[in-house]
């Protein structure tokens, strides 16, 4: 049997499998679907300070082989999460990891000061948010990454996973957030993009521009994994695209530790469990003991002794 695990930082996940970010909720209506500590961990919907209703609708809007979204944030706040969502979640037998986002440093910093509890296996620091209006661009900033980073590495024991936007001066980013103290690098997040309404001539988002996610940024998304992982020395954890368990064997051979499936849940609502099983018996047949082997193997001309 092959060992599917693997390590990120102090966290050993059962597969590299994990739910993304805002498209798994706290995972509770995904267990009623099938048993979710098959998969390698879940993310949660990023928490705020307080609550926030997120942006007037609509939200979503298909586009080809995409999703455009602008929910703005929405979640029911830190002191609710804790109280009600925290304690489903551990429940649920995988990893469990909080995805956060602060107005400021300090904001953050709080966040993840008051998140470092039993039963949080990492804290990702959503360092984008492409559908807030005038904000969001942290992780696209070296000087303003390590500055969020360095205060949350302050106050907080917890593996830090620093989850960047897919534009801007992100390999710089990524440097600037190991230098800080980062455990992990994710990327990345949605990528800005605008839909308009013919009818109307207007963007069909209250707030214009939208993050666009799903199979329409699989290569963009690979390439960046690829490229930070040649830039960083720490874990990369990949998303954007990924709906099958080759799209996950890709990112794998990419650089990355683990993937992320964020659309791909909204499309089949077992998908992640498929990958989970697609990921297994690729070991299997291909007579790999663990994921050493591949991984990063397109930066070395391929898997050794692939004809
Ligand atoms: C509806 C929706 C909500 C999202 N909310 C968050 C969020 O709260 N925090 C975050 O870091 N990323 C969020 N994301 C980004 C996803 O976690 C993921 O990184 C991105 O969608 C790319 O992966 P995908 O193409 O598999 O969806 C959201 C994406 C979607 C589609």
């Amino acid at each position: 049997m092959p060992d599917t695990s693997v390590r990120i930082g102090s966290l050993v996940l059962k597969n590299p499998v994990l739910a993304a970010s805002g498209t798994f909720g706290f995972g509770g209506d995904y267990a009623r679907l099938y048993d979710v500590s098959r998969l390698g961990g879940i993310v949660s919907k990023a928490i705020t300070l307080r609550p926030r209703a997120g942006n007037p609708p609509p939200r979503l809007w298909e586009t080809p082989c995409g999703l455009l979204n602008s929910i703005g944030l929405e979640n029911p706040g830190l002191e609710a999460f804790l109280a009600e969502e925290l304690p489903r979640m551990r429940e649920l037998g995988t990893a469990v990891i909080v995805n956060v986002w602060g107005e400021d440093p300090e904001e953050y910093g709080e966040l993840v000061s008051r998140l470092s509890l039993p039963g949080v296996d990492a804290i990702e620091l959503n360092l984008s948010c492409p559908n807030v209006r005038g904000k969001g661009l942290v992780g696209e900033n070296p000087e303003a990454t390590a500055r969020v980073v360095a205060v949350c590495r302050r106050a907080t024991d917890k593996d830090l996973w620093v989850k960047f936007p897919p534009q801007g001066e992100v390999l710089q980013a990524a440097r600037a957030a190991q230098q800080a103290g980062a455990t992990a690098i994710s990327a990345a997040n949605t990528y800005r993009g605008l839909a308009i309404e013919l009818e109307t001539g207007r963007p069909v988002f209250a707030n214009a521009i939208g993050g666009l996610s799903g199979p329409a940024i699989k290569p963009l998304s690979l390439r960046l994994v690829y490229e930070l992982s040649q830039v960083v020395s720490l874990p990369v954890i990949g998303s954007g695209g990924i709906v099958s368990w080759q799209d996950a064997v890709e990112f794998i051979m990419a650089g990355a530790h683990a993937v992320q499936v964020g659309t791909g849940n909204f499309i089949d609502p077992l998908c992640a469990p498929k990958l989970v099983r697609g990921l297994r018996k690729f070991l299997v047949q291909r007579g790999l003991g663990s994921w050493e082997l591949i991984r990063g193997c397109a930066h070395r001309g391929g898997i050794s002794g692939a004809a």
